[in-house]
């Protein structure tokens, strides 16, 4: 799978290990910054991961302090349905319940072990369909 990955400072050294670690699993990834541990403003970061969505890839990874930022901005466009999950039953359901199509974490409430588990779990779980494809239409159109 491609994923596109982004941070601020705040998430800089989990991405770097994520990005190891997708690479392990044989994923393509993407890495549209930051580059370096200096403090950014995160919105550009979301922006840029959205455009990427939004253009087709299919699944996109924003990372910053707390996830909340990030997530809030990602979620400003209504293609984007970016879910900001804590462990691995909220990364189960945003996939099967809300086809979260980014994965939004925040690397200060997140260690890297759970950060793991939370992205291989949203990555391997499919969107369930059925009764949540109306839900999600009535705040997409
Ligand atoms: C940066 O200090 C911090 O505000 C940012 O990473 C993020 O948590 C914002 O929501």
């Amino acid at each position: 799978m491609t994923i596109v990955i982004a941070s601020d400072h705040g998430g800089f050294e989990l991405k770097a290990m994520l990005i190891k670690r997708l690479h392990q699993l044989r994923h393509l990834v993407e890495d549209l910054g930051c580059h370096s541990p200096d403090s950014v403003d995160y919105p550009p970061y979301a922006e840029a991961v959205c455009q990427k969505v939004i253009g087709g890839c299919e699944a996109g990874i924003l990372i910053c302090g707390t996830g909340i930022g990030m997530s809030i901005a990602a979620n400003r466009d209504r293609r984007i349905r970016a879910a900001l999950c804590h462990d691995e039953y909220t990364a189960r359901l945003s996939r099967e319940h809300n086809n979260a199509n980014i994965l939004c974490l925040g690397a200060r409430v997140v260690g890297p072990g759970v950060a793991e588990g939370i992205v291989e779990t949203w990555l391997a779980t499919e969107f369930a369909g059925g009764r949540h494809l109306e839900r999600i239409r009535q705040f997409s159109d």
